[in-house]
């Protein structure tokens, strides 16, 4: 019993503010405004992100801890918030270029560049937040 594996998850909840806009180049403004609506707009429209990132492992005999939480919230900010916060996610963010703005999209971008510096546990799943009633979840499938 006491010796059996136990997984614990361990989330780290962060904040930013970016603006987007939901265009494909591929399209006219019309048929970007028909199928977006607003979210097309040209001028861009702002949301208050936010962002819980879980990791999942065995806590280490000698700290207690699956990932130290300090060290996960300096990669978050560094690997994420940094890149992110108070900028355009179309104009301004190095790893979205050439990308539909999209949450879907942005979530697995942001996965792949906080997870290779995840060096304890597991990155497990990725949750991110555009409105209250609006998020997506990414577990890296
Ligand atoms: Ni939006």
């Amino acid at each position: 019993m006491n010796n059996r594996k136990k997984t614990v998850y361990i989330t780290r909840k962060e904040h930013f503010n970016a603006a987007h806009r939901l265009y494909n180049p591929n399209w006219t403004d019309e048929q970007n405004e028909a199928f977006f609506g607003k979210c097309a707009n040209k001028h861009f429209h702002g949301h208050n992100f936010d962002i819980y990132v879980t990791v999942k492992g065995e806590a280490d005999p000698e700290t207690g801890m699956v990932i130290d939480l300090k060290k996960l919230k300096k990669l978050m900010h560094t690997y994420i918030i940094d890149k992110l916060d108070h900028q355009n996610i179309n104009e301004d963010v190095d790893f979205m270029k050439g990308k539909m703005a999209s949450i879907e999209n942005l979530v697995v971008e942001i996965w792949n560049q906080l997870e290779p510096h995840i060096d304890r546990g597991q990155l497990h799943c990725i949750k991110l937040y555009e409105t209250e009633r609006q998020f997506v979840e990414y577990y890296g499938e």
